[in-house]
């Protein structure tokens, strides 16, 4: 079903600045693994995760963006680097909504092996316990499906898994009741904005998919063209095959600017800028883009 607004407002003013990412730019900020982007626009000004907590703060003054400022927060997943900033905001903002899955509070586990064979395990969950968060001034709004949460903006809910390409990461772990159970990151959802330019999707780590969230934002608007993606696209963590498959799908799509993040990796960046060419750029601390 359409969701979108027939004829409804555009979002207007965008201006989109990387708070948080594992790489910087601009010769300004701290680089951390997590995500974090900062969102301007003629509603309100919004922020998208909160990278994992040591560079938001010291990141958002450096590069004049006020988190005082901000209407309502958007979580993509429960992982720490997207979820660690959290407290930090909302000492500084106060109340204030914060949209998200509820699986956003499940313990999670990430178990991976370095090159040496040796096997690393990290909590990977939200370190924070959502009654702390509400203290500090959360107001947790929590959906699974598609939603509008602005006028022309939208947060995806879960996406279905529909290639057959896209794997999760083998890697990633939930815990439930002293349990381990393959996770397949089901909170994962990505934040959509209708612009004049097309659409602007950021993606928080995009353990659905790429390609599948994108199917599901094309579905649900009834819209197709792309002004921009944003974000994390996970490809660092899965197989050269499902890069080469993932690439092949992104072509024959109606996409402006491919502008990839956090865990997207060096690897698949590179890969990503010799197919899009002018097309491409890296989201790094810093990195800003304008509607
Ligand atoms: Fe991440
Ligand atoms: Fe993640």
């Amino acid at each position: 079903m359409n969701i979108s607004p027939k004829g409804g407002k555009k979002v207007k003013g965008v201006e989109i600045t990387i708070l948080c990412e594992n790489l910087v730019g601009r010769m300004v900020g701290s680089g951390e693994h997590g995500f974090s982007a900062f969102i301007e626009t003629d509603r309100g000004n919004y922020l998208f995760d909160t990278g994992n907590g040591h560079a938001i703060m010291s990141n958002s003054l450096l590069l004049d963006k006020d988190l005082r400022s901000i209407k309502k927060i958007f979580l993509s997943h429960g992982h720490k680097d997207h979820t660690g900033g959290l407290p930090e905001v909302l000492k500084l903002r106060g109340q204030v909504d914060v949209h998200a899955h509820l699986h956003i509070f499940l313990d999670r586990i990430g178990i991976h092996k370095q090159e040496n064979k040796k096997e690393i395990r990290q909590f990977a969950g939200t370190i924070y316990k959502r009654r702390y968060l509400e203290f500090l001034g959360a107001n947790f709004i929590l959906n699974t499906d598609f939603c509008e949460v602005e006028k022309g903006i939208f947060l995806t809910g879960e996406v279905p898994r529909r290639t057959v390409f896209e794997k999760p990461d083998p890697g990633l772990f939930s815990e439930i009741e002293g349990k381990l159970t393959q996770d397949f990151i089901q909170d994962d959802q990505s934040l959509v904005l209708d612009t004049e330019k097309g659409l602007i999707l950021i993606l928080g780590c995009a353990h659905s998919g790429m390609i599948n969230i994108i199917n599901h934002v094309i579905n649900k608007t009834g819209k197709e063209k792309f002004y921009a993606i944003l974000g994390g696209t996970h490809l660092d963590f899965l197989t050269p095959d499902q890069l080469e498959e993932s690439i092949k799908s992104l072509k024959k799509m109606k996409i402006e600017k491919i502008g990839v993040s956090h865990c997207t990796g060096i690897k698949a960046a590179a890969r990503l800028h010799q197919e899009f060419g002018g097309r491409f750029l890296y989201g790094c601390v810093g990195s800003m883009l304008e509607v």
